[in-house]
C-alpha cells in the first residue's frame, strides 16, 4: 500500500544508516587491534503484519504508531562477553548523532519467560526531502548465548503462538538457565579468550603483511 510505503522509508533509511554506523563502531576497534565488544550488528524494520498485530494487541492507534510503537526501526548488537554490553551501552549512550529516550535492562532483571538482553531506545533524526523527521528506534544489547536462546524462543512462541506445550517450556526454561550458566563460564576465562584471539589476529595480519 502506498500509505505504508510513505510511512514506512524513513524507518528503512534509519535502518540502513544505523546498521552502517554501528558495524563502523566494530571496523574501529579491528583498526585498532583491540578486543571488539561488538561480534556483529543486524537490524530490520518490523513488517506491516506485525506492526498491525502489535498495535493490536497493545490497543495502539495507528495514526500513534510513530510515538507508541518503540521497534519499528530494530537493531541488534551481539556481544561475546556479558560484560561487553555495558561497554557498548556506554558508547551508545555517548554519541551524538541520536538521543537515548529509554533504557529497560532485562539482564539485572531478566522477564518471566527466560528473555534476557539490554534494550536502548532511541531517537534518530533521519533527513528527508520535507526536512528532518525524528524516529524512534529500539536497539537490543545481548551476547551470543542470549541470541541464540532468544531467536529459538520467537520461532517456537511464532508456532505456538505463545501457548507453549508443558514440555518445551521446560525446556526452554532449562534452555534459558544453561544459556545464563554458558556467558557465566565464558565470563570466567575471557581473559583467556581475549588473548588467544589477540594472538590469532597478529598472526593473521603479520601474514598479510607479508604477503604485500
Ligand atoms: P513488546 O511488546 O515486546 O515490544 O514489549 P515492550 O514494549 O514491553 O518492550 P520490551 O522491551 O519488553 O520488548 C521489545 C522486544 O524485545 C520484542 O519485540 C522482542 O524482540 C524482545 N523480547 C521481549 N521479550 C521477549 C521474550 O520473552 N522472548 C523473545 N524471544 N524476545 C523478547
Ligand atoms: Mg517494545
Amino acid at each position: 500500500m502506498k500509505h505504508w510505503d510513505h510511512f514506512l522509508e524513513p524507518y528503512k533509511q534509519a535502518v540502513e544508516e544505523l546498521k552502517v554506523k554501528l558495524r563502523g563502531m566494530r571496523t574501529e576497534f579491528d583498526l585498532n587491534s583491540a578486543h571488539s565488544p561488538i561480534e556483529f550488528v543486524t537490524g530490520r524494520v518490523k513488517p506491516i503484519a506485525s506492526i498491525l498485530d502489535k498495535a493490536n494487541e497493545k490497543g495502539i492507534p495507528l495514526d500513534k504508531l510513530d510515538t507508541e510503537m518503540q521497534d519499528i526501526a530494530g537493531l541488534r548488537m551481539m556481544c561475546q562477553f556479558v560484560e561487553d554490553i555495558k561497554t557498548v551501552v556506554e558508547l551508545i549512550r555517548k554519541r551524538n548523532d541520536f538521543e537515548v529516550v529509554e533504557e529497560r535492562d532485562y539482564i539485572s532483571h531478566k522477564k518471566a519467560s527466560g528473555y534476557r538482553s539490554y534494550h536502548v531506545v532511541i531517537k534518530y533524526p533521519v533527513q528527508t526531502i520535507s526536512g528532518e523527521k525524528n524516529i524512534l528506534a529500539e536497539i537490543q544489547i545481548r551476547t551470543l548465548a542470549m541470541n541464540f536462546w532468544a531467536t529459538v524462543e520467537h520461532s517456537l512462541n511464532y508456532k505456538y503462538k505463545g501457548q507453549f506445550p508443558d514440555d518445551i517450556q521446560l525446556r526452554l526454561k532449562r534452555a534459558a538457565e544453561a544459556a545464563f550458566r554458558l556467558d557465566e563460564e565464558i565470563s570466567i576465562i575471557r581473559g583467556e579468550i581475549q588473548e588467544a584471539q589477540a594472538f590469532f589476529t597478529r598472526k593473521k595480519e603479520l601474514k598479510q603483511d607479508g604477503e604485500n
